[in-house]
């Protein structure tokens, strides 16, 4: 079957940076604090008038360039978000007709920060049955829109960004290999955001009880997303013949540092291949691994035939892993 494989790639953050040292002012914390449990040191934020898609914009257009396309070409776009502008219409579609994707369909993926895998997993569906040419894969948040900048346990942690990636058909073993998509719904009230929803529309009462925000029990998330990583990345790469020693570059969703380095050592992957940008970046859900993806390709860290292992976790819980030859 026809790989898909990624020919551009593309993120945008917002100009505006919180650092450690801005967020002492707003609330009981310290940049040793969250330097030691999550090692973010700065993250972006967008602006009170820019939404989701007003990122995507920027990360596809970028990524649709590098691929050498126009917006025309593109068949689909698949966008993973936890924060779009509006219930619907879908962040895919304000992109489709912002960008001039005039022959192509849309859809959004909630998946909560493993939006990146899902989307980039579904989208790489077209191109292998031969459904689709040019498939465009977006992650776009703005966590802080639904971040409570009272709630030290997440503000410290959630933040802004975007990034995309074009898929087309491979004509060699580059491409996408093999992913895997996992959900458990058991865990659902370890991360959600209560109101908004059918369950408890938007009322002066939800709103008066903050229940437009993100809530987290932090530490019972720690546990079960290092398990998951384990699971997941290792599943995918029994399942191809195929080891951690194998793989050239790990990129993991930038959560927080110590599930990376707990999830990367159960893994026996060394830290020299695994991608990290949480210290930059914070956790920008399901543009976090996109984000990653396109700095790593910018350093240098990708070679043509390089092994690059994806995976992220995210409320749900939903997570999953894509391997792919470079
Ligand atoms: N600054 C200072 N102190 C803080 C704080 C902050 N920003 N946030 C919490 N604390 C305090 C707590 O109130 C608690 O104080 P107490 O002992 O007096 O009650 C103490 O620090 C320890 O809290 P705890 O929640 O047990 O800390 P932790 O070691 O588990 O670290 C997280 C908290 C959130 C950093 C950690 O649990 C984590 O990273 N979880 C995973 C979160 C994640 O990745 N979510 C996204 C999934 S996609």
């Amino acid at each position: 079957m026809t790989r898909a494989r990624i020919t551009g790639v593309g993120a945008y953050a917002p100009k505006r940076i919180l650092t450690n040292a801005d967020l002492e002012k707003m609330i009981e914390t310290s940049d040793a604090w969250i330097v030691k449990r999550s090692g973010i040191r700065e993250r972006h934020i967008a602006d009170e008038n820019e939404a989701t898609s007003d990122l995507a914009l920027r990360a596809a257009q970028q990524a649709l360039e590098r691929a050498n396309l126009v917006p025309e070409d593109i068949d689909f776009i698949a966008v993973g978000t936890t924060t779009p502008d509006m219930f619907f219409p879908s962040v895919g579609n304000i992109v489709q007709h912002r960008l001039g994707c005039r022959r192509a369909g849309s859809v959004d993926m909630l998946a909560a920060c493993a939006g990146s895998i899902y989307s980039l997993s579904i989208g790489s569906q077209f191109i292998q049955t031969g459904k689709y040419r040019r498939v465009l894969c977006i992650g776009a948040e703005t966590l802080s829109k639904i971040t409570d900048f009272t709630d030290r346990g997440t503000c410290v942690l959630l933040a802004d960004a975007a990034g995309a990636a074009v898929l087309e058909p491979s004509n060699d073993d580059r491409g996408v290999i093999d992913f895997d998509l996992s959900s458990d719904g058991q865990y659902w009230n370890l991360l959600y955001m209560p109101a908004g929803g059918s369950r408890h529309p938007a009322s002066h009462e939800t709103v008066d009880a903050r229940m437009h925000y993100a809530k987290m029990k932090g530490n019972e998330v720690f546990k079960v997303a290092v398990r998951m990583f384990v699971d997941s990345t290792v599943r995918v790469l029994e399942r191809n013949g195929l080891t951690a020693a194998d793989v050239d570059l790990f990129i993991p969703h930038q959560a927080n540092l110590r599930i990376i380095e707990a999830a990367a050592k159960r893994v026996a992957l060394p830290m020299e291949r695994v991608f990290v940008n949480v210290d930059r970046y914070g956790n920008t859900g399901a543009a976090s691994v996109y984000v990653a993806l396109e700095e790593a390709v910018s350093a240098g860290r990708l070679a043509p035939g390089s092994l690059v292992l994806l995976a992220a976790f995210g409320g749900g819980f939903a997570w999953g892993s894509l391997l792919m030859r470079w």
